[in-house]
């Protein structure tokens, strides 16, 4: 990229492409409550054309891919659908049945300032500082062939998805109702199970439908269930993601996994902040005196 690209690209706004009063409002009104449709500008931007995302995949360390036609019930779990390489499933990306998701993207060095201008950006719009909260922060790009599907799953970082080519329908449901997403299901999901949140086809008319194309992004907030249909098109999307310190809700979650497997019944999260805030932190304490009783051991 020369340096008038880098320039042109340095001087849009991330999250904002249209300046529009309904992009505030959103970001104001429902940031990490509600999923809402934003727009950006990154589909103008030379490093996310296919022959430039190409050569960053070759520089990563870290990159995922499934070849053939994953199923949006079976979460993660889908081990018979692994590719015989990683070229092999860029290169078949136009044929068909690859989805290809490249980590850590903000760690190159050509990529990297997006996500703090995303967060700078990100700060403004919602009115306050964010930076002190966040746990951590991450950037993937998610390549993925025409009618693709991703499976439906939960995450535990909110997340700003930027359509930048390609369409495709996201799917994104209530994470709130735990008659989408249960307690035990969040409990397991926070112990480590990323296929946890399981999908219910009676869900599905209650979901939120986002219409994906290039410059529109959606938010989705933390543990909201979401899947994704692939239009006719090779989509190339980046997932821009910040993990806040959500520690004492997942230790909540992790502490009423360890009750129930007592053969107790926990009180439902959420339901009294005084028990809730003890849970969190003793488990958070259970697991500091157990780091630190290991860190003796390795030195005895
Ligand atoms: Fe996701």
């Amino acid at each position: 990229m020369n340096e008038c690209e880098v320039n042109k690209v340095r001087g849009t706004h991330l999250f904002t492409a249209n300046e529009t009063e309904a992009d505030r409002k959103c970001f104001l009104e429902k940031f990490n409550l509600l999923p809402f449709i934003f727009h950006h500008k990154l589909s103008n931007d030379p490093r996310f054309e296919l022959d430039a995302i190409r050569n960053l995949a070759l520089r990563l360390p870290q990159k995922f891919f499934f070849s053939g036609d994953v199923g949006v019930a079976k979460g993660w779990t889908q081990t018979g659908a692994r590719s015989s390489s990683f070229e092999d499933a860029l290169n078949k990306l136009a044929e068909g049945g690859s989805w290809i998701i490249l980590k850590k993207v903000h760690e190159d060095a050509q990529y990297g300032t997006l996500l703090s201008q995303g967060l700078s950006e990100l700060e403004e719009l919602v009115h306050r500082r964010l930076e002190p909260v966040i746990e951590s922060r991450t950037m993937s790009l998610i390549l993925s062939s025409p009618g693709q599907s991703t499976p439906y799953h939960i995450d535990g970082d909110c997340n700003f998805l930027c359509q930048v080519r390609g369409d495709k329908t996201l799917f994104v449901f209530d994470g709130r109702d735990r008659s989408v997403l249960s307690e035990v299901e969040e409990e397991n999901f926070w112990a480590g199970d990323l296929s946890a949140a399981k999908y219910r086809e009676e869900n599905q008319r209650s979901a939120w439908s986002f219409e994906m194309k290039p410059g529109i992004g959606v938010h989705v907030p933390v543990i909201f269930p979401h899947w994704v249909k692939n239009g006719p098109a090779i989509s190339i999307s980046l997932s821009i993601n910040f993990r806040f310190l959500s520690y004492m809700r997942a230790d909540i979650h992790r502490a009423n996994r360890l009750i129930r497997k007592m053969g107790l019944s926990p009180r439902p999260v959420g339901k009294s902040k005084v028990i809730d805030s003890l849970k969190g932190k003793a488990f958070f304490g259970v697991q500091m005196f157990a780091h630190k009783l290991r860190k003796l051991r390795t030195r005895a």
